[in-house]
């Protein structure tokens, strides 16, 4: 497994005429990895002769208030994680070299980025499209497979690369769980053992919200209203947005159906964690 920095040899090894037809599968990261992280690299391995991973903690998609200081790091369980899931090389660019000073260029993906995490981290999908262009321009990938426990931001990427005409093929990946539900993500690490018992509320009431659209009820009025009671029972929970959308547009709903989104954004103590699902989808 290669490790690389410089985005001149990365890029260099992605245009090199020995490059021949080799598929690049490609998965960018911000680290601390997990299994969801893991599920992305294994079907990556399968799509692609060369295997990338990119660990880059991409600051211009963090709000002024956000964990950008705080959030986890370990580089050496990361390169563990990786090298099992046969990862070829890992590219861990320096903030200095992707944003020198002048810097002034930005993607904005219009209207999918606005409801949702949009509303409440504004200007965060301009910073995930920007560095996903430059990281695409980098690496040169034919497939890259992104997770739909970030719903919004695989919505945007395939909005993205299809109005740039990028070519590049966008994989998107089942959500990984831990046992007991809770959505696997690298900010569980910031939980308490009983704000972690907390984060399930997001699980639960998911699993209510299915429930219910499963018996008959598809008024999206009363579906909201029973999935924030859910959360409203736990007292270090509180409620960024609860929200049913149209799983394609995004665009708000009144009556739900089988490709109807479900996705929440919820505080436990300091850790905003997000989740989601399509209700006529398998959990
Ligand atoms: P990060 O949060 O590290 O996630 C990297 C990829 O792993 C994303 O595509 C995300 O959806 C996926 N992922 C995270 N948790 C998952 C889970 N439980 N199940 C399945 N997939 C999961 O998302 C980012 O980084 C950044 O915004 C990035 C795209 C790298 C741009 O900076």
């Amino acid at each position: 497994m290669k490790i690389i920095n410089s985005i001149v040899h990365m890029q260099a090894l992605a245009i090199a005429p020995e490059r021949g037809e080799r598929r690049i599968a490609f998965v960018p990261t911000m680290g601390f990895l997990h299994e969801g992280h893991a599920s992305l690299l294994r079907e990556g391995r399968k799509r692609g002769d060369v295997l990338v991973l990119s660990i880059f903690v991409n600051p211009i998609q963090f709000g002024k208030n956000e964990d950008l200081d705080s959030y986890p790091r370990d580089m050496d369980r990361d390169f563990q994680l990786a090298e099992a899931c046969g990862v070829d090389i890992v590219f861990i660019p320096t903030v200095a070299e992707m944003y020198p000073d002048g810097f002034q260029t930005g993607v904005t993906v219009r209207d999918i980025s606005l409801p949702l995490c949009g509303a409440s981290r504004p200007g965060h999908f301009d910073g995930v499209a920007t560095v996903v262009t430059k990281l695409f321009n980098i690496v040169r990938p034919d497939v890259a497979l992104f997770g739909c426990k970030d719903f919004q931001q695989l919505a945007v990427i395939r909005r993205m690369t299809a109005d740039l005409n990028m070519p590049v093929e966008i994989v998107g990946m089942p959500i990984v769980r831990e046992a007991d539900g809770l959505a696997m993500s690298s900010r569980n690490a910031y939980l308490s053992p009983s704000e972690r018992q907390s984060a399930l509320s997001l699980f639960r009431a998911i699993k209510r919200a299915r429930e219910l659209f499963a018996s008959g009820e598809h008024s999206i009025a009363v579906l909201e209203k029973e999935t924030c009671a859910v959360i409203e029972q736990e007292s270090t929970a509180a409620i960024d947005y609860v929200e049913f959308r149209d799983g394609a547009t995004l665009h708000k709903l009144e009556v739900a159906d089988g490709n109807t989104l479900l996705a929440l954004a919820v505080k436990i103590g300091q850790t905003r964690l997000i989740d989601n699902t399509v209700l006529g989808e398998e959990l």
